[in-house]
């Protein structure tokens, strides 16, 4: 297959349920600006959102989005958060179907794909992230869990791109679970592997980011593969001093 265009490259990070508002200011008090040509997104608490914290995310050139949003628009869902919600706080990002909501929060591929369908048509930009387990990588089963998972991803895609609407960035990332937290990063061939594999599943066009163990040391590595397009980074986003090495790269 011949090797897409290169993509402008996404950064993302993920804070998880990591800092608070006085962190978050911290952060971005001591990060350098972003550079223009990349796309630097933090994806924070939804209560980290105040109107400091979101002053001095764009001031530094930051974009900023939430870390799951509902498939409903409204109702009966305690404990959830709407995408219309985020909308009007003036946020234009999201992630979804992150492994470890898969893992503790009984997140399927199909609650994954509506959450998607809403996110999308609500306007907000979408990360959508998919991966094997460490058993499912032994057992040798990891092309036929990222099928499955891309699959449910594509067919919402499809429907989505079939209505007039202009899309939103939608990209996928692939997270290999085993390599999430634990220090053991893909190397930049078994990524780029599996993203070649995705791209032959999906689009030339799509962005597909990696994750899992992302450092300043390897960022550069992966990010020069064909078919890697960005990185979306939870432990090393947490610090400016390790975030803007990785950001950083030109
Ligand atoms: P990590 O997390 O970089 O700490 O491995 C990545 C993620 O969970 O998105």
């Amino acid at each position: 297959m011949t090797p897409p265009k290169k993509l402008s490259p996404i950064f993302a990070g993920n804070w998880k349920m990591n800092h608070s508002v006085a962190d978050a200011l911290d952060f971005f008090s001591k990060s350098p600006k972003t550079p223009t040509e990349n796309k630097c997104v933090l994806f924070v608490s939804a209560l980290l959102l105040t109107d400091d914290v979101i002053a001095a995310a764009r001031l530094k050139g930051f974009e900023l989005g939430v870390q799951n949003v509902h498939w409903e628009e409204k109702g009966a869902f305690t404990g959830e958060l709407s995408a219309r919600l985020v909308v009007e706080r003036g946020l234009n990002w999201c992630l979804l179907g992150h492994s470890e909501r898969r893992q503790y929060f009984g997140e399927s591929d199909e609650s994954a794909s509506r959450r998607l369908s809403r996110a999308v048509s609500t306007g907000l930009n979408t990360v959508y992230c998919i991966g094997e387990t460490l058993a499912q990588r032994e057992a040798g089963q990891t092309f036929q869990v990222i099928e499955r998972q891309v699959a449910s991803f594509w067919s919402t895609f499809q429907t989505l791109a079939a209505s007039d609407a202009k899309l939103p960035t939608i990209a996928v990332a692939y997270e290999p679970v085993w390599a999430i937290g634990t220090g053991k990063t893909a190397t930049s061939a078994q990524a780029e592997e599996v993203h070649q594999f995705i791209r032959s599943k999906t689009s030339i066009d799509l962005p597909i980011l990696y994750g899992g163990s992302v450092t300043a040391e390897n960022a550069a590595e992966l990010i020069s593969m064909p078919n890697i397009n960005g990185v979306l980074v939870g432990g090393a986003s947490l610090k400016a001093e390790s975030f803007s090495k990785i950001f950083d790269i030109r």
